[in-house]
């Protein structure tokens, strides 16, 4: 689903704000990330750079929801959600990562943020 423009040139900008610095800062970071592998694309570390940092990413928020005693129902699908991308990208790039593995990443994180991760802006 493609509810959401993905910006050009690819970038965090105010409208992906989830009321939280923490989490504005690695958003952010998701964003260089994913721009370093598409101008790398053949470069292994660049990706596992990325998934690396998506793990950490949803354990950040997954922790905070946690903590926060943000709603349980809501705290487990978002989790889920969190879990598909992972094998779903992990699966996209199991062979290699291409023009549309870039445009499928850079999709996932802009929809995931304004469609999702903004459920929880400003309560956690
Ligand atoms: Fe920012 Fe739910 O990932």
């Amino acid at each position: 689903m493609s509810t959401f423009a993905i910006p050009t040139p690819f970038q965090w900008d105010p409208s992906f704000d989830v009321k939280s610095d923490q989490i504005n800062e690695q958003h952010k970071k998701l964003f260089e990330l994913i721009n370093d592998l598409a101008a790398h694309k053949a470069d292994a570390g660049k990706l596992k750079a990325l998934l690396d940092y998506v793990l950490m990413h949803f354990k950040t928020e997954e922790d905070l929801f946690h903590a926060k005693h943000w709603a349980a129902d809501k705290s487990a699908a978002h989790k889920a959600i969190h879990d598909k991308f992972v094998s779903d990208a992990v699966a996209a790039t199991a062979n290699g990562v291409d023009d549309g593995v870039i445009a499928f990443v850079k999709n996932w994180l802009v929809q995931h943020i304004k469609g999702s991760d903004m459920q929880y802006a400003g309560q956690i």
